[in-house]
C-alpha cells in the first residue's frame, strides 16, 4: 500500500517501465548504428594507408560516437519531446530548457521534410522519432556537402545521402553565355506568368516536377501555388512561358526569382514532346538579358549531378560550382499487415510558403551550424 503511494499504482508502474524500456530500446539501436558507421570507416582509413581525411573522418565520427554515449544517459533520464503549436515544430527538452528543435514540412509532392533548429547532438534521434510517429512515412532531409559533423548525425539517426546537388552561379552577360538569339521559335510565343492563366500555369508546373529529379508525384493546392507564385519574390519580366501557338498549350517555363541577395533560377523545364527545339535555352536568353540590363551579373541555379540535360543547358552558359548539398532520406515508413504506409498526419500542413523546401523542389534538413538560405528556399 505504502509502496503503492510513493511510485502510483501497478497499473501506472508498467506504463512507466514501459516508457523507459522503449527509451532504452531506441538509445541502443541509435548505439549500435553508430558503431557500424565507426566500423564501416576505420577500414577505409587504414586501407588508404593513413590518408588524412579518411582518418580524421574515422576519428570524427568516434567523437560523435563518444558524445552520443555520454549525453545518452541523460537521454535516459531528462530529455522529453513536447509538440509545439500548431503542430509543425517538435522541441526538446531537457530539465526544462529547450535543447533543440525540428520543424516538419510536408510538401505537395508528400514528401515529409524536417529542418533542425540549433540542436543538441543527443536530441536529433528523440525528435526524429516524434516527426516520424505523426507522418508514418518517409523523413527527408538537405544537409550541406562540407558539413561533415551533420552528415555523421543523419547517418547515425538513420539517414542515407541519396541524391547530390550542385549550386551553380552563371553569368547574365550575353557576351559570356552566348544567349544572343531571343527570337521565339516559329509557332512558339512566349507569355509572362502574371499574363497566364493560372490553372494551366499550375498543371505545367505538377507536369514538369514530374521529370525534375527529387519531386515526381507532386501536386499543387490551387491555393498554395497562388501564394508561392504571387508573393514578393515574384518578377513578371524573369517568369517566362513557352506557349503553343496555335493550340495554345503551355511547353516550357523558366523562371527567376528576386531572391534576397541574388536571382535565383528557380526552374528551367520544357514539357517532353516540346524539348530540343530551343525552347529553354530561349527562355533563359530573355529572362538574363533583362537581369544583366539592370545590373545583375549572376543568377544561382541547383541542379542534380544526375541531370545530364540540365547540366549540358547551363554549363556551357559559364556556370561556376560554388557549392553543393546532399538530399537524405530516411526510410521509416510505419507499415501496415499488408505493407503499405500508413500515414498519420494530424496537423502536418501542406504545401505554399509554409512547405520551405518545396519551393525548391527537394531541400530540407538544415542542421544545426548549416546555412539554410540556398536549402530552405523555393524552386
Ligand atoms: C533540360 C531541359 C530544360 C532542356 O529543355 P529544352 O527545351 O529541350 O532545351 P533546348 O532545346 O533549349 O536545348 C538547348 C541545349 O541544351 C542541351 N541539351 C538539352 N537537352 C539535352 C539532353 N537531353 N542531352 C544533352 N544535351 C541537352 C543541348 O546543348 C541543347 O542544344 P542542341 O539541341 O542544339 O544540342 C529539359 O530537358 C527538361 O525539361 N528536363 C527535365 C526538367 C529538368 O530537369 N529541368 C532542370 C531542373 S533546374
Amino acid at each position: 500500500m505504502e509502496v503503492h503511494k510513493r511510485l502510483g499504482s501497478p497499473r501506472e508502474v508498467s506504463a512507466l517501465a514501459l516508457t523507459q524500456l522503449g527509451e532504452l530500446a531506441q538509445l541502443l539501436e541509435q548505439r549500435v548504428d553508430a558503431i557500424e558507421i565507426f566500423l564501416r570507416r576505420v577500414p577505409h582509413a587504414v586501407e588508404n594507408g593513413g590518408d588524412a581525411a579518411a582518418t580524421q573522418a574515422a576519428y570524427s565520427v568516434a567523437g560523435s560516437l563518444l558524445r552520443m554515449l555520454r549525453s545518452g544517459r541523460m537521454v535516459a533520464s531528462h530529455l522529453g519531446v513536447v509538440r509545439a503549436s500548431p503542430g509543425l515544430v517538435w522541441r526538446a527538452i531537457d530539465d526544462g530548457q529547450a535543447v533543440g528543435a525540428v520543424t516538419a514540412f510536408l510538401r505537395p509532392d508528400d514528401r515529409c521534410f524536417v529542418a533542425f533548429d540549433t540542436c543538441r547532438d543527443d536530441a536529433y534521434g528523440s525528435l526524429l522519432t516524434a516527426v516520424a510517429a505523426n507522418t508514418g512515412s518517409d523523413l527527408y532531409a538537405t544537409v550541406d556537402e562540407g558539413d561533415e559533423h551533420s552528415v555523421e548525425l543523419l547517418e547515425i539517426n538513420g539517414f542515407t545521402v541519396t541524391r547530390r546537388e550542385s549550386i551553380l552561379l552563371i553569368p547574365t552577360d550575353p557576351a559570356i553565355t552566348g544567349l544572343r538569339a531571343t527570337a521565339e521559335p516559329a509557332g512558339a510565343v512566349v507569355v509572362s506568368a502574371a499574363d497566364a492563366y493560372e490553372d494551366e500555369l499550375r498543371r505545367l508546373d505538377d507536369a514538369l516536377r514530374q521529370d525534375v529529379p527529387g519531386t515526381a508525384g507532386w501536386r499543387w493546392d490551387p491555393g498554395d501555388f497562388h501564394e508561392e507564385t504571387f508573393d514578393s519574390q515574384f518578377d513578371p519580366a524573369t517568369y517566362l512561358i513557352a506557349v503553343d501557338a496555335e493550340s495554345g498549350a503551355y511547353m516550357s517555363l523558366a523562371r527567376v526569382w528576386n531572391s534576397p541577395g541574388r536571382p535565383r533560377l528557380g526552374l528551367v523545364a520544357t514539357l517532353a514532346p516540346y524539348r530540343r527545339r530551343g525552347l529553354a535555352r530561349m527562355l533563359l536568353a530573355r529572362a538574363f538579358r533583362v537581369l544583366h540590363e539592370r545590373g545583375s551579373p549572376g543568377v544561382t541555379a541547383e541542379i542534380d549531378d544526375t541531370n545530364t540535360a540540365s547540366r549540358s543547358l547551363l554549363v556551357p552558359l559559364g556556370a561556376k560550382r560554388v557549392g553543393g548539398f546532399g538530399r537524405a532520406r530516411q526510410a521509416g515508413a510505419v507499415t501496415d499487415s499488408q505493407g503499405l504506409a500508413a500515414p498519420r498526419r494530424s496537423g502536418m500542413q501542406r504545401g505554399g510558403k509554409h512547405a520551405g523546401p518545396g519551393r525548391q523542389g527537394g531541400p530540407a534538413m538544415t542542421v544545426a551550424g548549416a546555412s539554410p538560405a540556398p536549402l530552405l528556399s523555393r524552386r
